[in-house]
């Protein structure tokens, strides 16, 4: 097992792609921490992934707000008995479509709101927890669409390429601490089943 004794924070951990991963993740014998919005998503996550490996627990929380950040990583030094967090893997997005010339100023900075300024406060604080320990990994949660473009979704594109430089730039300024940052940029994932609406498709 890769990831024994290894603690995880994962955003978006109720969505489809969030809890594929932490479910992998503890196969591989990680404790994970899955943060998202709906209480009664992350319990039915926590339940349905329970028995696969590592300890899971759930926590209520919106990356976009920086108290709220705060309060995720309290309770996640709480539930990982050793103090540490070696893994944050930062997948809470969203993607509201719409036409460029149609975009509402509200949808534009709740996109750019939770899939940068949310990958930076989570990262910011958590960085901080991985300094005093030694290092860590930080895996951001980008996609194709951060390097080309699609139509209807230029928020998402816009946050989606920031996250890409957000990550080179945390790469560079935390490499000297013994963290290792990458961000990932998948292209549409076909879901095995279409229990959630995919993030960024046409409404
Ligand atoms: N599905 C795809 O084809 C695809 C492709 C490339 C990248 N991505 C990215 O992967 C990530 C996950 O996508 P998905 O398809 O699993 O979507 P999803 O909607 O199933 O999961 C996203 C999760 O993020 C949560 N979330 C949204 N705002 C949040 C906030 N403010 N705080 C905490 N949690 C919040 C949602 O509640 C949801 O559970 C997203 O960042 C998305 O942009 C998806």
């Amino acid at each position: 097992m890769r990831l024994s004794n290894k603690n995880a924070i994962i955003t978006g951990g109720a969505g489809s792609i969030g809890s594929a991963v932490a479910e992998r993740f503890l196969e591989e014998g990680a404790n994970v921490l899955i943060v998202d919005l709906d209480q009664r998503s992350i319990n039915s996550t926590v339940n349905r992934l329970k028995d696969k490996g590592g300890r899971i627990d759930g926590f209520s929380g919106d990356v976009s707000k920086a108290d709220s950040v705060k309060e995720m990583i309290h309770h996640a030094l709480k539930f990982f008995e050793d103090g540490r967090i070696d893994i944050l893997a930062n997948i809470a997005g969203i993607g509201p479509f719409s036409k460029f010339t149609e975009i509402k100023e509200s949808d534009w900075d709740r996109t750019i709101d939770v899939n940068l300024k949310g990958t930076f406060l989570t990262s910011q604080e958590i960085s901080k927890v991985m300094i005093k320990q030694g290092g860590g990994v930080i895996i951001n949660m980008s996609s194709t669409n951060g390097i080309l473009a699609e139509e209807g979704l230029a928020a998402y594109n816009a946050s989606k390429a920031g996250v890409i430089l957000l990550s080179k730039t945390m790469a560079l300024e935390l490499a000297k601490y013994n963290i290792r940052v990458n961000s990932v940029c998948p292209g549409f994932i076909k879901k095995q089943n279409f229990r959630m609406r995919p993030v960024c498709r046409k409404r």
